[in-house]
């Protein structure tokens, strides 16, 4: 039978499902309808010395009508006395015993953070997140992402709240950086019982081209903002991959970035994350999203068998490896369904403007279904992205599946190519049109399909 429930990092939940430090963790009122709802937990929108935030500010990219595929803010955090937040979460504690409620915090000096643990602590919150991520506003006042870019001032600051610490700390990163896996260890070797990624990504999403001012607007002006929502979970996914599986790091990791269904989930989980937080998704669909959330994840885990979140965490992390490590030998062509090909072409242009012109029209323009040119293929992958039909265009495999031999290996063989007109390399014998074929008209039908 699945078990949902998690034990992270000595933080219980009834399920991996925590709501993001932000808006929608912003008071005790929607904690509790989001408990009520379904979450398993919520970090509380970041607590400190209260700000004063503008107005307007957010911004979003509206990709093809997606309305918020990448999400855009210059909030700051809380803007609420801390005495009233304090008063909420132990209200939300005495309710909702089971769920987890984490306080989000940023203050700057050792006594304030001492301050500040005591009395989130004192207020019954199971565990704190210690933002150094904030990429906006706050990093100029030296918080947030300041201290997550620094990760010796990191370490320092994890060292003074550890100092103090009663209930689990979560270090929550910033991606702003290079390298992810230097302020996690930072968090580690201060002290942090686990890390959280990523906060939002410094950025700028839209420019107002008439009146010359980037989005959001504020009294015609604008700031760099951070970004969020599915745009950015394949960073976020890259960068919670890089943590898992550095031998230094081993800290239970909760995935941010991105996540709008249970598959996201899955992801994220699958790639070594034990919990997962939203934020842009209940933003933008409300806190009902968790339905799916749940039970799309108890579906799957029942499907594959897993019966527990840890059992499933990090399984796909031995497959991922270095570039060099890949069979250079794995070949796969494209392969065109003639029966569910719809005739658009689009994989014919992308093919051959955009890749290797392995594809080949019918010279009779009546017939619109189009051809793989095999020798040609280098098996991209490209046209089976571009296809709008499902399961239309596959990628078939060639080699009999014999031979394995890597970048790697093959340096250590001599096998590699090493000169620039070296007569190894992988893309001698293909069939590349002459440029001046180019400027043919008839382009198309240069291609007969034999
Ligand atoms: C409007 C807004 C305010 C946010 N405020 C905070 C905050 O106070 N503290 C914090 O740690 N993260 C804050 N975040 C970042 C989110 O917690 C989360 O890390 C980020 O949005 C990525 O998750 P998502 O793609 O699900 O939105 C905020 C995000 C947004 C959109
Ligand atoms: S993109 Fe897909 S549907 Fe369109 S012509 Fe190519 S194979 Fe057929
Ligand atoms: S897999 Fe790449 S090279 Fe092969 S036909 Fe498709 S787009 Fe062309």
């Amino acid at each position: 039978m699945t078990q949902l429930n998690t034990n992270f990092a000595g933080i219980k939940s009834p399920n991996p499902f925590w709501l993001a430090s932000a808006p929608p963790t912003n008071s005790g009122y929607q904690i509790m309808k989001a408990f009520d709802a379904g979450w398993g937990g919520a970090v509380w929108k970041t607590l400190g010395v209260p700000v004063v935030n503008v107005s307007s500010r957010y911004g979003a990219l509206n990709y093809r009508d997606t309305r918020m595929m990448g999400f855009n803010n210059i909030e700051l955090i809380t803007d609420r006395p801390l005495k009233d937040n304090l008063r909420e979460i132990e209200e939300v504690k005495k309710r909702f015993p089971e769920h987890a409620v984490i306080a989000s915090l940023m203050v700057e000096t050792r006594d304030q953070w001492h301050q500040i643990m005591q009395d989130v602590t004192n207020a019954g919150a199971d565990g704190v997140e210690l933002n150094f991520g904030c990429p906006h506003g706050m990093c100029e006042r030296g918080m947030g992402s300041a201290v997550g870019q620094e990760p010796r001032v990191l370490k320092t600051i994890v060292e003074w709240v550890m100092e103090v610490a009663t209930i689990p700390v979560i270090v929550k990163l910033t991606p702003n950086i290079t390298d992810i896996t230097k302020p996690a260890l930072a968090a580690k070797e201060g002290g942090a019982n686990a890390i959280s990624l990523i906060n939002t990504i410094q950025s700028i999403v839209g420019v107002d081209i008439d009146r010359f001012v980037p989005y959001p607007v504020v009294d015609g002006k604008s700031t760099n903002g951070g970004y969020c929502g599915p745009a950015v979970k394949p960073i976020a996914m890259n960068m919670v991959k890089n943590c898992a599986q550095h031998p230094g790091v081993q800290l239970p990791i909760s995935g941010i970035g991105g996540v709008e269904n249970w598959r996201d989930a899955v992801e994220f989980i699958l790639l070594g994350a034990s919990t997962v937080q939203v934020c842009t998704a209940v933003m933008h669909y409300g806190f009902g999203i968790i339905r799916e959330l749940t039970e799309g994840l108890s579906r799957y885990m029942d499907e594959k068998g897993f019966s527990s979140i840890e059992q499933m965490s990090g399984k796909a992390l031995p497959n991922v490896k270095h570039w060099e490590d890949l069979n250079l030998q794995y070949k796969v062509v494209a392969h065109i369904n003639e029966e569910k090909c719809i005739g658009c072409q689009l994989c014919f242009t992308a093919c051959e403007d955009g890749a290797h012109q392995a594809i080949r029209l019918n010279s009779n323009p009546a017939i619109r279904i189009p051809a793989v040119f095999e020798e040609n293929c280098v098996g991209c992958n490209l046209c089976s992205l571009v296809c709008p039909v499902e399961n239309c265009i596959t990628m078939e495999r060639r080699d009999d599946g014999s031979e394995n031999i890597n970048w790697k290996e093959r340096t250590l063989a001599g096998t590699v190519p090493v000169s620039f007109n070296d007569e190894l390399a992988g893309g001698l014998h293909h069939t590349v049109p002459m440029p001046m074929e180019a400027l043919q008209k008839d382009l198309p039908r240069h291609y007969k399909v034999k």
